[in-house]
């Protein structure tokens, strides 16, 4: 981590939680962040379903729970006839501070490809959001050599050519396909030379403006992996997916983000 940038650890729940479910789960967390000391610099923002961004962001306020309130999706357009889709302004009409762009799961399962995740990007600034732009090779990326390729692939469609004042607002996630939801992180080496690598990239497309944006880690996090992978010097964050389904597992790797 470093102390400009300060850290983001991000509970993605992904098609978890009906809303009753959501409303206990974020009055757990209330439950332990009121008695946990979180570490200065460090920011929480929890993901539910669309479903329950109105419950949870109601329970966030009326409890002054410390977490801010993200999507996991949004379509790129404001409105129109796409059946079934959520738009930017709808989000950030319910309060939403961060918005997940390009998981590996819309892109492997739903097909979303690079100029779509850019698409998403703009709309989600355009409605004074931020954007969680996920990045990652698959095994058979990595197996291949072709690991450092793709991500950077990802990284230039998605951040060139974009005005230096909105690029502070950015923040990537590094999540190798391989690790979401195996239980095999990436070793705090391999996440910091990924890491490293797409600082690189961000400087080469973005200039100054790339100190400012923040790169999580994600992919099978555990409280007991945190505090190695954050005191990285490029990791400003985690992604959290199975993990953050437990309030006392989220608070916890929260409190090792130091
Ligand atoms: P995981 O998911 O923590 O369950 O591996 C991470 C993610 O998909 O963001």
């Amino acid at each position: 981590m470093n102390p400009e940038r300060g850290v983001l650890v991000s509970g993605n729940w992904k098609m978890n939680e009906n809303h009753f479910e959501a409303l206990r789960l974020v009055q757990e967390l209330a439950a332990l962040l009121r008695h946990t000391a979180l570490p200065g610099g460090v920011e929480i923002s929890i993901h539910p379903p669309f479903t329950s961004l109105r419950t949870v962001q109601t329970a966030v306020e009326t409890d002054h729970v410390p977490v801010v309130l993200g999507a996991q999706h949004c379509h790129f357009d404001d409105r129109g006839a796409f059946t079934g889709e959520v738009s930017p302004e709808m989000l950030a009409k319910l309060g939403v501070t961060y918005v997940i762009a390009g998981h590996s799961e819309r892109r492997h399962i739903f097909g979303e490809d690079d100029d779509v995740v850019r698409k998403k990007l703009d709309g989600i600034v355009r409605h004074g959001m931020r954007a969680i732009c996920c990045v990652g090779e698959t095994a058979d990326e990595r197996e291949s050599g072709r690991a450092r390729d793709r991500v950077s692939e990802q990284i230039r469609a998605a951040f060139s050519g974009r005005k230096p004042d909105v690029l502070g607002s950015f923040v990537v996630a590094y999540e190798p396909v391989w690790a979401i939801g195996t239980g095999v992180s990436a070793t705090p080496d391999d996440a910091e030379e990924m890491c490293a690598a797409i600082r690189e990239d961000l400087v080469s497309v973005a200039g100054a403006a790339a100190a400012a944006i923040r790169i999580q880690y994600g992919g099978s996090v555990a409280p007991e992996t945190a505090g190695e992978l954050v005191r990285c010097p490029n990791v400003d964050g985690l992604l959290v997916g199975g993990a953050s389904l437990d309030a006392a597992k989220f608070v916890a790797i929260a409190a090792a983000a130091i």
